[in-house]
């Protein structure tokens, strides 16, 4: 059984599909904590519901802005969980450094769009869904893959596509993104990961 440490930044829906899914589609790993840089973030609450240990890292006020010190701050609680994987699940900040060294390929990020389209550097969140409205395409998605130093690079473990609709706004195409494609694809490739090797 792999131990499964998710990072988080906001309402955690992502997290919750994860913990949802924890003995159906997820059976080769747990999650053993929850980290977030948000001391707001719903999803503390639905770690702690869960029964599932929670540390807040902010970058600012325990980090003084520093990216470095942000990435081993997250790294050593990591370790000391003993997490196997990482799953970015909503997390909207950059990690790097010794965090991305430590964990190399085992890190996995959700991306709500079909990668290459709308990522990389300020691609997150809501901003996903109205650069893809403005765009005018036509089919979206979400992304799961592996983190590497490229913001959004790593290698694509799974896909699925959703139409837009007439009427769309970024808010409506985000639950639907989320509905129809994140909640779905994020249980089974972290299952596929924890599963691998
Ligand atoms: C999700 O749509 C996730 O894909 C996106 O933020 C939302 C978080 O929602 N992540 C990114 O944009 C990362 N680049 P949640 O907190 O309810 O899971």
């Amino acid at each position: 059984m792999k131990k499964i440490g998710v990072l988080i930044s906001g309402g955690g829906t992502n997290l919750q599909a994860l913990i949802d899914s924890q003995g159906s589609v997820l059976t080769s790993g747990t999650i053993v904590c929850v980290c977030s840089n948000n001391a707001d973030a719903y999803g503390l609450e639905r770690a702690k519901k869960a029964g599932i240990p929670t540390k807040i890292i902010r970058k600012n006020a325990d980090c003084g802005g520093d990216t470095d010190e942000f990435s081993r701050q997250i790294c050593d609680y990591m370790k000391k969980m003993r997490v196997d994987i990482i799953v970015l699940a909503g997390f909207m900040s950059i990690c790097g450094g010794e965090l991305l060294k430590e964990y190399a390929d085992r890190i996995i990020n959700i991306h709500p769009s079909l990668i290459p389209s709308f990522c990389g550097k300020g691609m997150y969140g809501l901003h996903v869904h109205e650069a893809a409205l403005e765009y005018g395409v036509k089919v979206t998605g979400a992304t799961v893959h592996m983190v590497n130093e490229v913001v959004d690079g790593g290698r694509i473990l799974m896909q699925k596509a959703v139409y837009i609709e007439d009427g769309d706004t970024p808010e409506i195409l985000q639950k639907r993104v989320m509905e129809q494609a994140e909640w779905k694809i994020l249980p089974k490739a972290v299952e596929l990961v924890c599963s691998s090797d």
